[in-house]
């Protein structure tokens, strides 16, 4: 069943149904890395694809601001809080323009209507009788800004996830939120809803954690300054991901209206989709639904927590000094290359890696050659096969058995349904079948040969079925790659951005045409051909 449909039948109107995605809310402690990129990516491109098939979508990104380690950050550079989470989230900003990210909605858990949200929430779950104090005794990570288990350590009280860094030793008091309680109400929800933490391999993971008995957890903090003052006791500050989860909700707030809880739940909320790193599933797929529990609202549709991606086998790190900047690539190779590598080299759920030689081979094979090049040759041959116009065929004209029609006509079906499922791997496969076909038919049909023999007929049917299929690929890739499919589109001669969006009822109308076989006219007024995707090359060695 595909993962994402269980809550989108939820309109807001009769007619347009709707749909919501967030990444987490990033760190501001440092510059955004390859990690938050990957995750921002397939959110765009999920985003994309639900706008293109006519939902109404909220794609949500923004930044986690408060805490001991963004105060660490700042005070090292001589900077104060919020004047250091400005700058650096200046530098997300940029880097979602120029992976031509499409965010709705940038939360920022700085901004002073997050405060209004917070405030109204903890009311709640003071009401509900969640919330005690006691004494907080435990070994911390500000890099995870959590409390380990002294077994979960590695030697010398170094966290397993931070090698460089020890875990502090903490002993204070901290207000607390009644997890426990929750421990029956978690295990029925899992039960009763089995996509709710995807893919397979975390939900077991969540469960047999959850097995194991829930303890509270504080959500409070003495000692520290840079975060919001708890609403019953000053003195206190509330921890960071209590505050940082909440940031989904604030972030559903119209630009101008009032900062209240109910104003920011009344028309997105639930969620349908939280994209989250392995790493913090625990928060979203545990911590976060009991919260929401206690606050007797509802959960949102599904947590899906991605791998990790290594460089050259190796984990990534500051202190390993094998950080891959994404900047870097995209100003090296463009922003689609980019989209296109981490989308279909790596299966979403797994862990992945990053090889820059195999970056330059993956999009020199599949968008340089068997597109780019089938495209530009293709062109060529309608130019001189042709008399300057395209093909003088519809779709209907083609032979019954012709290959490209047999596999072009399921094709939408069968993409959409990979994306659906969160597999963009097997969805760029299933074009590149068809991609693959365009070059083996023209290869096998030999058009130069027909037109020497007089059979114009047979080379404008080989031709506009091999347009065709380029035509329905660059259709179903754009959510991947927009501006490349939006070069196709154009050379195609359709005046066409697939940056654009029209009203959710023409998209949908527009969707269903064009990710059908047939959507190329005789008279199509093609343009000159231009290369669409320049082959790319490793920088030469130093
Ligand atoms: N601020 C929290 C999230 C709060 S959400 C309410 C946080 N931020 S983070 O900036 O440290 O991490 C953001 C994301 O980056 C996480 O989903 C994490 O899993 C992901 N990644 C960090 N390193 C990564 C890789 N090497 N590979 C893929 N994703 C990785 O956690």
């Amino acid at each position: 069943m595909a993962l994402l449909q269980t809550s989108f039948d939820r309109m807001l109107d009769s007619s347009v149904p709707t749909f919501s995605v967030t990444t987490p809310l990033y760190y501001v402690n440092d510059v955004p890395h390859l990690g938050s990129a990957y995750t921002t990516v397939v959110a765009d491109t999920l985003a994309r694809f639900k706008r293109l098939q006519g939902y109404e979508v909220l794609m949500i990104t923004g930044t986690d601001e408060h805490g001991q380690k963004i105060q660490r950050t700042a005070e090292a550079q001589g900077l104060d809080p919020q004047t250091h989470c400005d700058h650096i989230v200046v530098k997300f900003k940029e880097l979602w323009r120029s992976l031509n990210i499409r965010y709705d909605r940038f939360s920022r858990t700085t901004n002073p209507h997050h405060l209004a949200i917070v405030k109204d929430f903890f009311q709640r779950v003071w009401d509900k009788g969640d919330i005690y104090l006691a004494q907080q005794q435990g070994w911390y990570c500000v890099a995870c800004e959590e409390f380990k288990e002294k077994r979960d350590l590695l030697e010398d009280n170094h966290c397993p996830l931070h090698p460089n860094r020890k875990a502090e030793w903490r002993d204070e008091e901290n207000y607390f939120f009644r997890l426990s309680r929750y421990q029956k109400p978690l295990e029925e929800l899992y039960a009763q809803r089995p996509e709710f933490i995807q893919p397979s391999s975390r939900r077991n993971e969540v469960l047999n954690f959850v097995a194991q008995g829930l303890q509270d957890f504080s959500i409070s903090r003495v000692n520290l300054d840079w975060g919001f003052p708890l609403p019953n006791d000053p003195n206190h500050t509330i921890y960071v991901w209590f505050d940082a989860l909440l940031g989904y909700v604030t972030a559903l707030l119209g630009e101008d209206e009032e900062p209240s809880l109910a104003n920011a739940l009344a028309k997105w909320w639930p969620i349908n989709l939280h994209l989250i790193g392995k790493d913090i599933l625990r928060f979203h797929a545990v911590y976060w639904p009991a919260m929401l529990l206690s606050a007797e609202l509802p959960i949102p549709a599904q947590v899906f927590g991605h791998g990790f991606l290594t460089k050259d086998g190796h984990k990534m790190g500051k202190s390993l000094g094998n950080t891959v900047d994404p900047l870097d690539l995209i100003n090296r190779y463009g922003e689609d290359a980019f989209r296109y590598y981490f989308l279909k080299e790596i299966e979403f759920g797994k862990d992945g890696d990053f090889n820059e030689q195999r970056f330059v081979n993956v999009l020199n094979a599949d968008l340089a050659n068997d597109l780019g090049n089938l495209l530009n040759r293709t062109l060529g041959m309608v130019k001189k096969y042709c008399q300057g116009q395209g093909p003088q065929v519809m779709a209907t004209d083609l032979a019954p058995d012709n290959p490209l029609k047999a596999l072009g006509s399921h094709l939408g079906e069968q993409v959409s349904s990979a994306y659906e499922r969160l597999s963009f791997t097997d969805a760029c496969e299933a074009i590149f079948t068809l991609v693959r076909a365009g070059n083996k038919y023209i290869d096998d049909m030999a058009p130069w040969k027909l037109f020497k023999q007089g059979s114009q007929k047979e080379v404008e049917d080989v031709l506009y079925s091999v347009l065709e299929s380029i035509r329905l690929s660059a259709y179903l890739l754009s959510p991947i790659v927009p501006r490349l499919s939006t070069k196709i589109y154009q050379q195609l001669g359709f005046t066409w951005d697939f940056d654009q969006w029209r009203s959710p009822l023409e998209q949908a109308e527009e969707f269903n045409r064009h990710q059908s076989w047939g959507q190329l006219c005789a008279n199509q007024n093609l343009p000159p051909a231009q290369p669409i995707f320049t082959k790319l090359e490793l920088p030469a060695e130093e």
